[in-house]
């Protein structure tokens, strides 16, 4: 039999690997308890809480196979994993609908201040003329990274009336430049034009505080910014220091450099911080553990 553990909280209703796959679920197991108990797993499955190094790697001696729920692989040692001949799968398709929904109800909410409205009319005030916003149509949206949720993305804002700037470091088809009816620009010129920019990039050594003090001061003032792609993309002291001495508007990050977050960012202005739940809805989750749990059984061979 093979052995599998599950590290994180997944839809393990919608999980059937058969009864040739023994499964344990801990989705709260710690990283110590971790340490412990991977020798005798040949798979893990984990989501992006748990770490996958090289020391659990390394004491993972029957371990074969590390499978993702969801996109981000950032918490696995994949040279590494390679490296021992250690498989690594994920759904990246899974979440993208979820991400691409999260993103336009973040602009949206920043640009109606949607959280500050609630909120003092739940305490009692009217401030119906202070709450004046603005409207997404006609405005410049710029998308750092075109993969399918950047995609996705482009599509929705475009059926709002937003013109799209675009920058990634992989060259994009001319078709599917026209198809989106995007332009491509350089990052300087995203970060200079958008009223909006949003992040669509793994977190890598390149990526890491891609946007710092100097991408900061080169957007628009009054622009917002949105990070649901990973923490560590975003310098979030520089961007604390931007909302409170007004050159933002405002932003929304649904990830953190650490999760939960903890610093400046927490008491910055204008800003919607949101549990890194841009890929939690039941449809994602759903898809992504069917996903998973059909290349787990093919991986092991079992129907
Ligand atoms: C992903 O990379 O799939 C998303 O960021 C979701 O991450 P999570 O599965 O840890 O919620």
């Amino acid at each position: 039999l093979a052995k599998v553990l599950i590290c994180d909280p997944v839809e393990t209703e919608m999980l059937s690997l058969g009864d040739r796959i023994d499964v344990d679920y801990k989705p709260s197991i710690t990283r110590e308890e971790l340490l412990e108990q991977v020798p005798s797993y040949d798979a893990l499955i984990i989501r992006s809480r748990t770490k996958v190094d090289k020391e659990v790697l390394d004491r993972g001696t029957r371990l074969k196979l590390v499978a993702r729920p969801g996109t981000g692989l950032d918490n696995v040692d994949l040279p590494y994993a390679k490296s021992k001949g250690i498989t690594v799968v994920n759904s990246p398709e899974s979440l993208v609908e979820a991400v691409a929904e999260h993103v336009t109800l973040l602009m949206l909410a920043l640009s109606r201040r949607l959280v500050a409205a609630d909120r003092t009319t739940k305490e009692g005030r009217w401030e119906k003329n202070s709450l004046t916003g603005a409207e997404l149509r006609g405005k410049v949206l710029g998308i750092v990274g075109l993969g399918r949720i950047g995609r996705r993305i482009a599509e929705i804002a475009k059926s709002l009336g937003m013109s799209i700037l675009i920058y990634d470091v992989i060259e994009i088809p001319p078709d599917v430049i026209s198809a989106l009816g995007v332009r491509v620009v350089t990052l300087d010129e995203l970060f200079r034009s958008s009223d909006y920019v949003t992040l669509h990039v793994p977190l890598t050594p390149d990526t890491r505080h891609m946007v710092g003090g100097s991408r900061l001061a080169d957007m628009k003032r009054g622009a917002y910014l949105i990070n649901t792609s990973r923490g560590g993309v975003v310098d979030e002291d520089m961007l604390a220091a931007a909302l409170s001495e007004g050159r933002l508007a405002g932003a929304a990050l649904d990830v953190f450099e650490k999760e939960p977050p903890a610093g400046a960012i927490l008491s910055a202005p204008n800003t919607i911080l949101t549990p890194h739940i841009g890929g939690q809805t039941q449809e994602a989750q759903t898809n992504a553990i069917t996903v998973i749990g059909e290349k787990v059984r093919a991986f092991f061979g079992v129907g």
